[in-house]
């Protein structure tokens, strides 16, 4: 590819949750969600070059992206060239460190990246506001990539999505010995994605009301907790949060089931750990999926990894809060660098 720019982006994890959208298209949330964006090993890097003819195509790791995909793309993309006032057609190679399949969602730090090159290669200088407004666009979570360290999603009132984006809560440096310790138990994909997933769990669950009264007492004490390196407040809040998103999940209609055996075992541990030091150590979370992430610090970080691999998990990944999005620039700069 000749003329291409380039960004980098990682994945994050939430501490609340986003499940249910109340503007399917715009990806405007039910909840504010808080998350902490994670520092390697695991990152998306994505290059777009425009041109003045053709339309938009996809690669990702090598393969043409899906139709659901493309039209994400195009959300992101056509909001950004209605900023710049052009109708350039984009050419997008995507590649992650990570293989798809290992059950790290791949489209928070892929649509995060895509928004950030894509402004860069349209000449515009967005906001982080703005280019997290883009990439939720492209997926939910992926406006929570655009920030670095621990981060607030706000889900916003207006119809048009403009005051639903993420904020920075506290940077990396904050709390420098928190550790987020993931368990890759399956290769598999899951059957029914995020997208239809939480869809089915807005239109079927009558639980789901009760989550959402619950939610914003909860997610101001994960953020007063974020303040105060409470670890252990917030490793509890961060458990009680997982449960109670797996109960409407599993209360939709047919039911939502992302947990597996291994997953329930690493549960049942995490506690038994957190009852034999008299406190909160460590805290659990899950996604739509069964990999679980552990909340940690520095100072119980490898008996929570040895705990883990006790459970059979073959594959256990420590990371540290992160960056934001960067962009590396285009490819003379990037040949260039030292
Ligand atoms: C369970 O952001 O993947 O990981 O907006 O439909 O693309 P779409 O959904 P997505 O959902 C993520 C759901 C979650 C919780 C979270 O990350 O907050």
């Amino acid at each position: 590819m000749a003329g291409f720019f380039a960004a980098q982006a990682s994945p994050n994890i939430a501490i609340i949750k986003y499940w249910g959208k109340r503007n399917d298209l715009l990806k405007l949330p039910m909840n504010d969600s808080v998350s902490v964006t994670l520092a390697g090993p695991f990152f998306t890097e994505t290059k777009v070059e425009l041109s003045g003819a053709g339309k938009d195509s996809m690669e990702i790791n090598g393969r043409p992206a899906d139709d659901r995909e493309l039209l994400n793309v195009r959300l992101v993309l056509d909001f950004l060239r209605k900023k710049a006032g052009n109708t350039l057609k984009a050419t997008i190679s995507t590649r992650n460190s990570f293989p798809e399949g290992t059950g790290i969602a791949s489209s928070a730090s892929g649509y995060a990246a895509l928004a950030s090159a894509s402004a860069a290669a349209l000449g515009l200088e967005l906001s982080p506001a703005e280019l997290s407004v883009a990439a939720r666009l492209g997926s939910g979570s992926a406006c929570r990539s655009v920030i670095g360290g621990f981060v607030h999603w706000k889900m916003g009132i207006e119809n048009d999505g403009s005051d639903s984006y993420a904020v920075q809560v506290a940077a990396p440096s904050h709390w420098d010995g928190f550790r987020i310790v993931t368990a890759i138990t399956t290769s598999q994909p899951k059957k029914i994605g995020s997208t239809d997933g939480m869809k089915r769990t807005v239109e079927t669950s009558s639980l789901y009301r009760q989550r959402l009264e619950a939610l914003p007492g909860r997610t101001a004490k994960v953020l007063a907790a974020i303040m105060k390196k409470d670890a252990g407040l917030l490793f509890r809040l961060a458990m009680e949060e997982s449960n109670n998103l797996h109960a409407v999940m599993m209360d939709s209609y047919p039911p939502l089931f992302y947990l597996d055996d291994v997953s329930r075992g690493i549960i049942a541990s995490i506690h038994e750990l957190n009852e034999a030091k008299g406190s909160f150590v460590a805290g659990y979370s899950f996604d739509a999926g069964p990999n679980a992430h552990v909340f940690t610090t520095e100072r119980y970080c490898s008996e929570v990894e040895a705990l883990l691999k006790a459970q059979g998990v073959g594959r256990v990944v420590v990371s540290k809060p992160g960056p934001g999005v960067e962009v590396l620039g285009s490819d003379s700069k990037i040949r260039n660098r030292p």
